[in-house]
């Protein structure tokens, strides 16, 4: 390994600025531990929003520092396990999951299964378990070697997009004859847009100027405006708001344009805000309302349909992560970066909003 043993922070009061530091030594492996060594991690304007919530929603909590001024930023990645005192996890084995942008992390493997392992350090229970398990790559059918970038950066999005739109689609569309969504040219966002293909909805791409050729590109939706011709759209069609944006103006915006045929406003993202504001008391129509993967799938957990919702869902994703990188008509290229210090340049360019929609960013680590 040439740059291990390494680990890029991120200072709490400007995200995007990072510090690259050695990672403490950890000593010996003891009983039940797991050295993961990082070797692909994607970065979107999500692992951005797990920043600008570090303290709200206790991410930073996940990779402790031991610093104030600085966190770990945590980011979705493959490993392979480098060292292991945990039986049932093989040297070897090649894993998906939750990391800090970091040559390695040491994890306390418990609820070891075929499929995979948990984390069971303490500091890990600030985040539901879904972000604390490591998947097994050899244990999933749905696995492709050749898709980990696509994987690797749309796995995280893609949940978020499909649970929301089963949300929805559950719900009537509450009504809507039409979705507006903010931030169309987000990953999060055209995954959703994806999802509707096939439902008897409009679907409406709200993006900026810069971002508009590229939303039209994807022809994931049926219209696409600028944030400032919002009110160019008719005002008299049941519509649902679909927000990744999450930014307050627009959100009243919205809410004053279509008034009483503001049918539900669904809250995803926050790619143009730091703070989810859902008590506005300048609203007009419904209050927004925040929409969150895991909560979803601890319903399916509860009422006994996760392993049905499963095996539609990983089936789907897996058609996705390949049309986003096919051939013939890619919706994204993805670029690979080698090393922490190219990290901390896409960094700056996501927290300062500059990056090029069209690009997917992945990682790699020097070995
Ligand atoms: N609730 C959940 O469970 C959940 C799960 C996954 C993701 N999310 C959220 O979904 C959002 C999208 O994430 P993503 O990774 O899909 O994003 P992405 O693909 O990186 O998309 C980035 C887009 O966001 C807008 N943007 C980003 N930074 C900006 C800035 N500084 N100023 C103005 N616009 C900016 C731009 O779109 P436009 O020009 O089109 O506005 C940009 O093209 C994030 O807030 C993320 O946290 C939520």
């Amino acid at each position: 390994m040439t740059d291990a043993n390494h680990r890029l922070m991120t200072r709490k009061a400007d995200i995007g600025d990072t510090l690259n530091t050695a990672i403490p030594d950890q000593g010996e492996l003891v009983e039940g531990e797991v050295l993961l060594a990082l070797d692909r991690f994607s970065l979107t304007t999500n692992n951005i929003t797990y920043a600008a919530y570090g303290d709200a929603i206790g991410y930073w909590k996940v990779f402790p520092t031991g610093r104030d001024d600085y966190g770990l930023m945590p980011v979705w990645g493959f490993a392979d396990v480098a060292a292991s005192r945990a039986e049932g996890v093989e040297v070897g084995a090649r894993v998906f999951g939750y990391f800090p942008m970091a040559d390695t992390l040491l994890v306390q493997a418990e609820k070891v299964s075929r499929g995979g392992f948990a984390d069971a350090s303490p500091w890990r229970k600030a985040v539901p378990d879904i972000y604390n398990r490591y998947v097994l790559c050899a244990a999933d059918r749905h696995y492709d070697p050749a898709l980990e970038n696509s994987e690797a950066i749309f796995r995280p999005l893609f949940v978020t997009s499909y649970t929301a739109v089963d949300f929805l689609r559950d719900a009537r569309f509450f009504g809507a004859k039409r979705i507006v969504v903010s931030s169309a040219s987000s990953k999060t966002a055209y995954g959703a847009a994806w999802c509707l293909e096939q439902d008897d909805i409009e679907v409406v791409a709200l993006t900026g100027a810069r971002n508009r050729a590229f939303v039209e590109s994807l022809g994931a939706y049926d219209a696409v405006h600028e944030y400032d011709a919002l009110e160019s759209l008719s005002a008299d069609v049941p519509t649902l708001y679909l927000d990744l944006a999450g930014d307050p103006a627009l959100r009243r915006r919205v809410h004053a344009h279509f008034g009483r045929h503001l049918t539900y406003d669904c809250l995803v993202g926050s790619t143009q805000s730091d703070g989810f504001t859902l008590d506005d008391p300048e609203l007009v129509g419904p209050k927004p309302v925040f929409f969150f993967a895991a909560t979803c799938l601890d319903q399916h957990r509860e009422r006994g349909t996760l392993h049905a919702f499963y095996e539609r869902f990983l089936a789907d994703q897996k058609t996705f992560f390949a049309r986003v990188i096919e051939p013939t008509s890619p919706w994204i290229s993805i670029v690979e970066h080698q090393g922490l210090e190219a990290a901390a340049k896409v960094v700056r360019a996501l927290a300062d909003g500059v990056s090029d929609p069209a690009e997917g960013a992945v990682v790699r680590i020097n070995r």
